[in-house]
């Protein structure tokens, strides 16, 4: 992307500015795909203080942490947001549980993506239908699959809609020095050492100096740990 946005300014300005352009660049309804990570809830602050009409939408996959529905609870209260909930089709998960149990994504590396593939990649797909865009929390420091991710791209997995990543080169101070600055609320499973959350059997805390996604999917390698909802063309 050929954009000054990305250059120039501090990466709270860098960040605002990927946000404004992808609006822009969009030209309709652009929504942030929520994990209720502080990475999101970072952006969600952002956007309010551009003024964008960013929406927010989250995939409730049936197996989240309870920590992320009152992470979600206090995300919604203080920016009096509504969040549009989308969920698995439920025949896909009855005939997924019936035929392969509840714990299926711990016997292969062919198992766990069907699981993320009916859980949050369908729903995904659904949620991103009538979006013009949509904005993530990811960062580039985060993974060694995120290290190329592009400020703002063009997602030619979902109908070429344009996809943000406004914090793509935020370090983990930049994010956390923001959160505090802000007094943004905190998922309470990031105050128990998960520095990355996803569904609750596929994360773990980590111990100091791991990995941020060492926690998720931890039995597979570093390389495989995607689960589809970030994929590229
Ligand atoms: S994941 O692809 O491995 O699950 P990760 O947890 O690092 O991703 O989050 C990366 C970005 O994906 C988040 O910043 C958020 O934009 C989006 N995301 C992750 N999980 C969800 C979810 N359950 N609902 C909506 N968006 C999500
Ligand atoms: Fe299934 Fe685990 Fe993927 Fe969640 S993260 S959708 S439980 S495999």
């Amino acid at each position: 992307m050929n954009s000054t946005a990305q250059k120039i300014g501090t990466p709270i300005q860098q960040a605002i500015g990927l946000l404004q352009e992808g609006f822009l660049r969009a030209n309709g309804r652009v929504a942030l795909a929520c994990s209720f990570s502080i990475e999101d809830v970072a952006v969600i602050d952002l956007a309010r203080q551009a003024k964008l009409p960013l929406e927010v939408f989250a995939i409730d996959t049936g197996r989240l942490p309870e920590e992320t529905y009152i992470a979600a609870e206090s995300v919604s209260q203080r920016f009096e947001l509504k969040i549009d909930w989308f969920f698995p089709r439920t025949e896909a998960v009855q005939q997924l549980e019936r035929d392969k149990g509840l714990f299926s994504f711990r016997e292969s590396l062919e198992n766990r993506h069907e699981c993320c593939a009916i859980r949050k990649v369908e729903p995904l797909r659904r949620a991103l239908a009538p979006l013009s865009g949509w904005v993530t929390g990811m960062r580039r420091a985060q993974a060694v699959t995120r290290a190329a991710i592009e400020p703002i791209e063009r997602d030619l997995a979902h109908g070429g809609i344009v996809k943000v990543n406004p914090l793509y080169n935020w370090g983990d101070a930049d994010l956390w020095d923001y959160a505090r600055q802000r007094r943004l609320p905190v998922h309470p499973l990031h105050r128990k050492g998960y520095p990355s959350i996803g569904c609750a059997p596929c994360t773990r805390a980590v111990a100091e100096g791991e990995d941020i996604r060492a926690g998720r999917w931890w039995w597979e390698n570093p390389e495989h740990k995607e689960c589809g909802l970030h994929r590229q063309g």
